[in-house]
């Protein structure tokens, strides 16, 4: 679910559906070519830092285990709690547990009830509009005070490229449904460029609040809010918050009811702490053995495995496997200076995922020597027993040796000169093999194909 407000600068791109995110502000693989991830932090981490940086929240404690729950809610000394699931996936509020349980915020009367709904969240998984199918653990739950608000509104700041800084991004119809808001009618989104040199202006935040609709007694406080959210913003390296929805009450207070945050990868020398939080169990399993093995891998939806050296070929792949009409299943780039192992890792990655049909090895051998990476694909092909068929594009330094190393492996990999053969030929073969699976038959490929 990337931005519907901003389609240029950096949130433009949504191939790789979300790296865990806010609703609004999904960032994407535009970052990829430039490897960059952003940490994303449960909602009570959020909370903490918000509180330290003097912003209003509510009342709230995170619990490991029903029993912590429902004490929690015993010595929370509210009355109403509301009890949120501690899943990093935007859309909570509308996801529904495997158990069948219907909601990830829910509002509860007594200790005992939190004590029951913490029970059915507590390590099972939650299933939201961006968590895909397979959903996302919930390991905890933030046991919050119930608030009664007079109006719920929409506010981030995320860096934009267009204005080449910082961007504050309001709307006053905030709430679960801000996706439809931002659809249906993008002028109740408004949007505030900040100079990052100077910093935010009181002018700035108070007119932005206006902007809003903020009551008049609320203005200042909003401002207020947004003030120490800036700069909140600036001193922790975040690539994005979002508070949706940040509200106003009867009394003219004005709240953070909920907290997304996100931190430039490229920071964590600097914020070490922060960076020590990271819920690996919430990230995509392969992705996370990938970083292991320092490759750049991003998981897609579709049926052709991508095995490339360098960033921006890896892109081109799966253009080209779009423009042929198939779709690539990942993303991949092995780097600059693979090794043979690395070579194999990458092949467990790409066929641990079982929408696989096809893969597209495509390198370009230019410090690296081509027939060195064809030695590792063969090894890892025959190692691994790889079933599925390999279409390999090889340009460069020792191309003909490579070739002929593919030709005596006897093994079912197809070698192509061309990347528009390549990946007509790789498509093809995909279809074959989808096909095939759909009525249940086994396919045994021979060479030549
Ligand atoms: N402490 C609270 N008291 C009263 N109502 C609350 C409280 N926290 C949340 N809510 C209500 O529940 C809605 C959903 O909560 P929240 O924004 O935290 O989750 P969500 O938006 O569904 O999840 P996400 O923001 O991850 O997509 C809010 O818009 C608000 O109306
Ligand atoms: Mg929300």
């Amino acid at each position: 679910m990337a931005s519907c407000l901003y389609k240029s600068g950096c949130m433009s791109l949504k191939a790789a559906r979300g790296l865990l995110s806010s609703r609004l502000l999904t960032p994407s693989l535009a970052l990829a070519n430039d490897k960059k991830r952003n940490l994303s932090v449960h909602e009570y981490i959020s909370y903490d830092l918000l509180e330290s940086a003097g912003i209003p929240t509510p009342k709230a404690e995170v619990a490991k285990t029903s029993q912590q729950a429902y004490e929690i809610a015993k010595s929370l000394g509210a009355e109403d709690v509301v009890v949120k699931a501690q899943v990093l996936a935007g859309g909570r509020g509308k996801g529904t547990f495997e158990s069948g349980l219907k909601g990830g915020v829910k509002l509860a009367y007594s200790p005992e009830e939190v004590k029951e709904l913490a029970d059915q969240m507590i390590g099972k998984k939650l299933i939201t509009k961006q968590t895909g199918e397979e959903g996302r653990i919930c390991s905890s739950v933030l046991i919050v005070e119930r608030m009664y608000s007079r109006r719920e509104y929409y506010f981030a700041i995320t860096m934009d490229r267009t204005h080449m800084g910082p961007v504050l991004i309001g709307s006053s119809q905030g709430g679960v449904n801000i996706e439809e808001v931002a659809e249906e009618t993008p002028e109740a989104i408004i949007a505030e460029p900040i100079d990052i040199a100077t910093g935010i202006q009181r002018e700035q935040a108070e007119s932005m609040a206006k902007k809003m609709g903020f009551s008049d007694k609320c203005v200042s406080q909003a401002a207020d809010c947004f003030i120490k959210l800036y700069n909140l913003f600036i001193e922790k390296d975040c690539t994005m918050v979002e508070i949706n929805p940040l509200t106003e009450d009867n009394n003219g207070n004005v709240l953070c009811m909920d907290a997304k945050m996100n931190f430039d990868d490229n920071a964590a020398f600097r914020q070490e702490h922060i960076f020590s939080l990271r819920d690996r169990t919430q990230e995509d399993a392969r992705e996370v053995k990938a970083a292991e093995y320092d490759l750049n891998y991003i998981q897609l939806d579709g049926d052709i495995g991508c095995l490339v050296n360098g960033a921006g070929l890896a892109m081109a792949t799966m253009d080209i496997i779009k423009l042929n009409g198939g779709s690539p299943a990942n993303f991949l780039d092995v780097g600059g200076g693979a090794t043979a192992e690395q070579v194999k890792h990458a092949f467990n990655l790409i066929t641990s995922d079982p929408k696989v049909q096809s893969i597209l090895v495509n390198i370009f051998g230019g410090i690296m020597r081509c027939d060195i990476i064809a030695q590792g694909i063969i090894s890892a092909a025959s190692e691994l027993d790889l079933k599925v068929p390999i279409v390999v594009r090889l340009q460069g330094t020792q191309v003909e040796d490579a070739k002929a190393l593919i030709d005596a492996s006897q093994l079912r990999i197809l070698a192509c000169d061309d990347l528009d053969e390549a990946a007509k030929k790789v498509v093809r073969l995909s279809t074959i093999v989808g096909l095939a699976k759909d009525v249940d038959l086994k396919v045994n490929f021979q060479l030549p194909i």
